[in-house]
């Protein structure tokens, strides 16, 4: 197992913000990582880099890089496959690779950047799917019994952007891999996202493919959201708030254009990035960081920004919100201090 002291994360994380670690190891088997949690007590586990904030220049706690592999297929049945993949793989690698062995199911998860293993943790979703609507079961390693343990989607807790590794299991369970339902005869598509529709008409495209979506996903994210190898981000950095629908009727008085989708009898979610575009952000630039022209939720690292501006970039936007409109942002990054 490789081990590194002292190193530069920013290779590592899609803010590419300046942070040395005291000590990474590089962990490409089930067996490797037992090894690593006997003998470390409190590590932080990096898959893509792609959800995370270092605050803090240096890193005191031991980092454990998850580069387990491995794409096989476990059960094969009339309509569909379980397909197990390792926590390491890279998530759009693997999406593109469904796409080429004919299944469906992850064509709108296109793009997405990160691990396999980091995407049951938020339960990652655009465009109309969210992963628990494919996701078969999570086999992850308990730090508390140490042992091995497998969950089948219908225990691990998916909500929006949650589950119990974010919650009440943060930092217990470390996502060994993942199995897949994924469609092979029979497919259906999700395309009730309208610029999906949009895309597709335009290209004069009838007969949806899990290829052209996901080339349609592609085309649409690509040209809102900022390519983290050109300019830092991790995404949205807010979650969408969900507040009661009572309170979002009195909200209409002052802001008649307010946008809203309908959860359920009683709530709503409204956009972040329309609330912070209200506030004056998008296409704002602080120092080296700021909220992103083409998509205000997006913060983005304009190349020198430390965790720490970030940090403080965000929450002056969060303040903003709750002054503005009275509603709580929560981000969805996860932020080590
Ligand atoms: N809007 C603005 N200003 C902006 C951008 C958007 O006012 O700068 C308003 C528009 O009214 C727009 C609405 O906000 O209709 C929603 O925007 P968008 O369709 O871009 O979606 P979102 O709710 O901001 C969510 C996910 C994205 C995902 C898209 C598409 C969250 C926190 N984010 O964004 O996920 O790609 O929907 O499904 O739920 C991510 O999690 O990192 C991420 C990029």
């Amino acid at each position: 197992m490789r081990v590194e002291e002292n190193i530069d994360l920013s290779n590592f994380l899609s803010f590419s913000n300046e942070v040395v670690a005291k000590e990474v190891y590089f962990v490409s088997s089930v067996a490797e990582l037992q090894s690593v949690l006997n003998q470390v007590d409190d590590p932080i586990i990096l898959g893509g880099g792609s959800n995370m904030l270092f605050t803090n220049s240096n890193v005191q706690r031991t980092v454990v890089k998850i580069e387990i592999l491995g794409i096989e297929i476990l059960v094969k049945e009339e309509n569909y496959d379980l397909i197990a993949v390792g926590a390491g793989e890279n998530w759009h690698n693997f999406v593109l690779w469904s796409i080429e062995n004919n299944y469906s199911g992850l064509e709108n998860l296109s793009l997405i950047p990160g691990t396999v293993g980091a995407a049951p943790i938020q339960n990652i979703g655009a465009y109309g799917v969210e992963l628990k609507d494919v996701l078969h079961s999570v086999e992850a390693y308990d730090r508390e019994s140490k042992s091995l343990k497998t969950f089948h989607v219908s225990e691990c807790e998916m909500a929006y952007r949650e589950s119990m590794f974010k919650t009440k299991h943060k930092g217990r369970f470390v996502i060994t891999d993942i199995v897949l339902k994924l469609q092979k005869a029979n497919h259906s598509y999700n395309t009730s996202y309208g610029a999906i529709e949009e895309f597709l008409e335009k290209k004069g495209e009838k007969d949806y493919s899990a290829k052209s979506i996901s080339e349609a996903v592609i085309a649409i994210r690509s040209s809102k959201l900022p390519d983290p190898k050109q300019l830092g981000n991790a995404g949205s950095f807010f979650k969408n708030p969900i507040i009661r629908k009572s309170t979002y009727q009195d909200l209409l008085r002052s802001f008649p254009n307010m946008p809203s989708y309908n959860v359920d009898d009683h709530l709503v979610k409204i956009p972040a990035a329309w609330l912070i575009d209200q506030c004056g952000w998008r296409g704002k630039r602080v120092g080296e960081t700021g909220c992103y022209i083409g998509q205000a939720l997006v913060i983005v690292n304009y190349g020198k920004a430390t965790g720490e501006e970030i940090f403080t970039h965000a929450m002056n936007v969060k303040s903003s919100v709750l002054n503005k409109f009275g509603i709580e942002i929560i981000p969805e990054v996860n932020i080590f201090q």
